[in-house]
């Protein structure tokens, strides 16, 4: 950007074993939300290696780190990011509909459901409350059934009550099998989870 290359991440070495429930702190603009892009296949180191399941991914064109990134990882965001127009239910459905799944409206009611919001199916987001919301994205992340869900500060707009609804179904999800990496700036969410990975500067600090 403008002036020339930012080094964001360096010598970072990391495993996460499947089934894990990692949590990655550290102060603003240490490169997590960078960390976590790579992870989750959005992005390429420009340097060194990144395997996932095994497979090296930091080499892929984008075409298969797209398809990578579908079959594995689910997303969830802070802010969100649901499509404001479209219905919970519309929302949960598009991952099914860009992934050419058929009999989208069964499959996105059971993760409604699973979420405890299948009487709010019908409603856009500006009537959903923020834990509401969250619900949707996180129904969203877990409709294909990804062994993976990333999640960038996903209670950092949620009071502390609410977010700890969130948590409730972080840990759910993390009982039956998947594997959860969140960042987050708070020490109550981190106390979910089985590691803390802590980052300053771009590396790794224990
Ligand atoms: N596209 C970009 N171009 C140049 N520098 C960038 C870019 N994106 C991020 N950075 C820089 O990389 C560093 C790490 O950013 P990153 O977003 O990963 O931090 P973060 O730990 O997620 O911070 P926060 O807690 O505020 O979300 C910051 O110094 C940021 O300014
Ligand atoms: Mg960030």
């Amino acid at each position: 950007m403008g002036g020339g290359p930012v080094e964001v991440l360096s010598s970072v070495d990391l495993d996460i074993k499947k089934g894990e429930f990692v949590t990655i702190m550290g102060p603003s603009g240490s490169g997590k939300s960078s960390l976590m892009n790579i992870i989750g296949c959005l992005d390429r180191p420009t340097e060194g290696s990144y395997s996932l399941n095994g497979v090296r991914v930091d080499s892929m064109d984008e075409d298969s780190l797209a398809a990578a990134r579908n079959r594995n990882i689910g997303f969830v965001f802070q802010s969100f990011n649901l499509l404001a127009r479209h219905t919970a239910i519309e929302n949960v459905e598009l991952p099914l509909f860009y992934a050419g799944i058929d009999g989208s409206e069964a499959l996105a009611k059971e993760a409604l459901k699973e979420v405890g919001l299948e009487r709010r199916m019908k409603h856009r987001p500006n009537e959903l409350s923020g834990g509401e919301r969250q619900r949707v994205a996180i129904a969203r992340a877990i409709v294909l059934n990804p062994p993976i869900i990333l999640g960038d500060e996903p209670t950092g707009n949620l009071d502390s009550r609410t977010g700890k609804e969130i948590m409730a179904l972080f840990d759910g999800l993390h009982a039956k099998g998947t594997t959860l990496i969140l960042v987050t700036h708070d020490p109550n969410v981190a106390a979910y989870s089985q590691r803390v990975i802590n980052i300053k500067d771009g590396k790794v600090v224990l």
